[in-house]
């Protein structure tokens, strides 16, 4: 295992935000292996046509492809800080892009590129594990949701996970911390959200935090 360990700080940087060369294979990569996670974030999410949707930490956008499809008369938004994403992300959804139903923005949780509520709905799929400071995050998320809009934030790799012990060690390696549903409870509490809880796929062990402003 230590042998790998290199290679997962290369992989680990790269999840964490992709560039250069290898940062433009990521996010085939990301689309085609997180498609199921996203597929189930999305049936949590509760999307209705006319939804207004924010994607954050979009990747190569393929979560923002299959929210557009169901939000026919809505808005969906992708934001990333990797570039790299953010071109990926505009070209795959360049025709919903051309009929200004999805728009794909620069942008980090810190400081996100949007109007104080702006969404209905907003999530982050295999994300959330790198945000430095994920309270601070979950309030900007907060404010650019409306009132009874929804966040759902979901972590393929958490302590709830049965092999839990092995996902843990390799986390630490990629230098990203796993949280325990409950953990996730707290910290959107902190935030404001209201009606908070969080599923578990079953065999998956995914894990999705949901809360309402
Ligand atoms: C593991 S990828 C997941 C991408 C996509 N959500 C998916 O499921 O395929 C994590 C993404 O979050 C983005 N990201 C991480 N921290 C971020 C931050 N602080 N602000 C904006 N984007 C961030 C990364 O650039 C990367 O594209």
């Amino acid at each position: 295992m230590n042998n790998f360990v290199p290679l997962m700080r290369v992989f680990g940087a790269q999840c964490r935000k992709p560039s250069g060369l290898l940062g433009g294979l990521m996010g085939p990569l990301m689309n085609w292996r997180h498609k199921p996670l996203s597929r189930w974030t999305i049936e949590l999410m509760d999307i209705q046509p006319h939804s207004s949707i924010l994607d954050i930490g979009c990747g190569g956008g393929m979560t923002i492809e299959e929210m557009a499809r169901l939000a026919t008369g809505g808005f969906v938004a992708g934001v990333d800080y990797s570039e790299v994403m953010v071109r990926q992300a505009l070209k795959r959804n360049a025709t919903a892009v051309g009929a200004e139903r999805v728009a794909v923005k620069s942008g980090d949780i810190s400081n996100l590129p949007f109007e104080d509520a702006s969404f209905d709905r907003a999530c982050a799929i295999e994300s959330f594990n790198y945000w430095p400071e994920p309270v601070a995050g979950l309030r900007e998320v907060y404010r650019v949701l409306r009132p009874r809009g929804l966040v759902a934030i979901t972590t393929a790799w958490n302590k709830e996970m049965d092999d839990q012990p092995k996902y843990a060690a390799m986390a630490q390696r990629m230098r990203f911390p796993l949280y325990a549903g409950a953990e996730m409870v707290a910290m959107l509490t902190a935030a404001g959200f209201s009606k908070v809880q969080f599923w578990l796929k079953d065999g998956k062990g995914w894990l999705c935090a949901v809360g309402v402003k």
